[in-house]
């Protein structure tokens, strides 16, 4: 090693050292997560009859249709998509809702649904409130029960899938 090499090393181990010391290690900031729950749900009647279910169980749930004490707001409803959302009774917690409708061959509907804290908590541990969500509207509604009914999901796509008690 020549001098100057050597010289340039020890400077730049002399400003490591010093940013180390400049910078003390940082708290670890808490991981931001943002708790959803996506599923699919087949029918075997046509979407536009299962988009108009779930858009009048929204409303029935709506403060705004005559219901004070339930938590959806519906956003928008168009034949193909349904936008909504939930807030918390405290009013601290919000989630964002949607519905999209694929008709299938023979009368069928596929819908796909989606459920999703606003903003971002520090656990991912939602207790199934963004599953029961979704799951609220289709028992509400008859629609867990309606005509070739099946719900595709599972714990890595919807929080709490499998193990939440949905109570309406
Ligand atoms: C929920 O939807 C209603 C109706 O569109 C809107 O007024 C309200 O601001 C929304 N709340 C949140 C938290 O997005």
């Amino acid at each position: 090693m020549t001098g100057r090499t050597l010289l340039l090393a020890s400077a730049v181990l002399a400003g490591l050292v010093a940013s180390l010391v400049a910078a003390p290690a940082p708290a670890p900031a808490p991981t931001p997560y943002q708790p959803f729950c996506a599923a699919i749900w087949l029918f075997g009647t046509p979407c536009a009859e299962i988009s108009a279910a779930l858009t009048q169980q929204i409303e029935a749930f709506s403060p705004l249709f005559g219901c004070p004490d339930c938590h959806y707001n519906l956003v928008t409803a168009t034949p193909l998509r349904i936008s909504a959302n939930h807030t918390s009774a405290d009013g601290l917690q919000a989630e964002s809702i949607s519905f999209s409708f694929s008709p299938m061959m023979m009368a069928g509907c596929r819908v796909s649904g989606r459920s999703a804290t606003i903003g971002f908590s520090t656990t991912l541990l939602d207790g199934g409130l963004n599953y029961c969500n979704l799951y609220n509207l289709l028992a509400a509604s008859g629609l867990t029960s309606a005509p070739g009914f099946m719900e595709m999901t599972n714990e890595w796509a919807c929080l709490g899938f499998g193990t939440s008690q949905c109570k309406l």
